[in-house]
């Protein structure tokens, strides 16, 4: 047991396995779109990052509490970053939020909303790809992927299937099924974890 504190709130803690954990226990609204209890820790978006009483930065979800430790989830600098990265994912996303099965329901559309982003002031530079509808139960549009991982993670880790990972790298890095093949070609059993966890509209059923 330990005690953190937290925007000025003194926090006690236990088991909690990470510090977004802590947050989220003293009911502090703190974004993410990588983070799921139940799968591997990815650490990949960095909404969730917090800072220290010495401007020190570090994503939460991946930093375990100690005691003592003097955290702020909500500063300015914070709050650009934030703002700074939905925005990038934004703008190497496509841009048919009405007509996408997920509008509403989105959590990219959700944070750009709460962040207040009303201009992507970025192009998109991402060449278009076609939409995958070979499975009988699953549609997976690359055009909206956001590169989260949380697909990959469920599929392997909780389904045990590993029909998605990720391919190449740098700019060119994508999610898809092994070879690029089509989902309809692969063993995918169509359980719909998968879109279950898509935070955009990328998987859908
Ligand atoms: Fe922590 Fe994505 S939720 S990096």
């Amino acid at each position: 047991m330990g005690f953190m504190t937290i925007d000025g709130q003194r926090v006690e803690f236990t088991n909690e396995p990470n510090v977004l954990t802590v947050i989220r226990n003293a009911e502090i609204d703190i974004p993410t779109l990588c983070y799921h209890s139940e799968l591997s820790i990815y650490g990949a978006c960095r909404l969730c990052t917090v800072e220290d009483d010495r401007g020190k930065t570090f994503a939460s979800c991946a930093e375990p509490p100690r005691d003592g430790m003097v955290i702020y989830t909500h500063t300015e600098r914070l709050r650009k970053n934030r703002k700074l990265i939905v925005e990038l994912l934004l703008a190497a996303h496509c841009r048919d939020c009405t007509t996408c099965d997920k509008h509403g329901r989105c959590k990219l559309q959700k944070l750009a909303y709460q962040l207040g982003i009303n201009n992507v002031r970025f192009e998109n530079h991402r060449e278009i790809q076609p939409v995958d509808f070979s499975s009988p139960a699953i549609v997976r549009d690359p055009n909206k992927c956001i590169l989260c991982g949380d697909c990959v993670r469920v599929c392997e880790e909780l389904q045990g299937q590993g029909i998605l990972n990720f391919a190449f790298r740098g700019s060119e890095l994508q999610v898809m099924p092994a070879f690029d093949k089509k989902l309809g070609e692969t063993k995918c059993v169509g359980c719909g974890q998968c879109a279950a966890v898509c935070t955009t509209g990328a998987i859908t059923v």
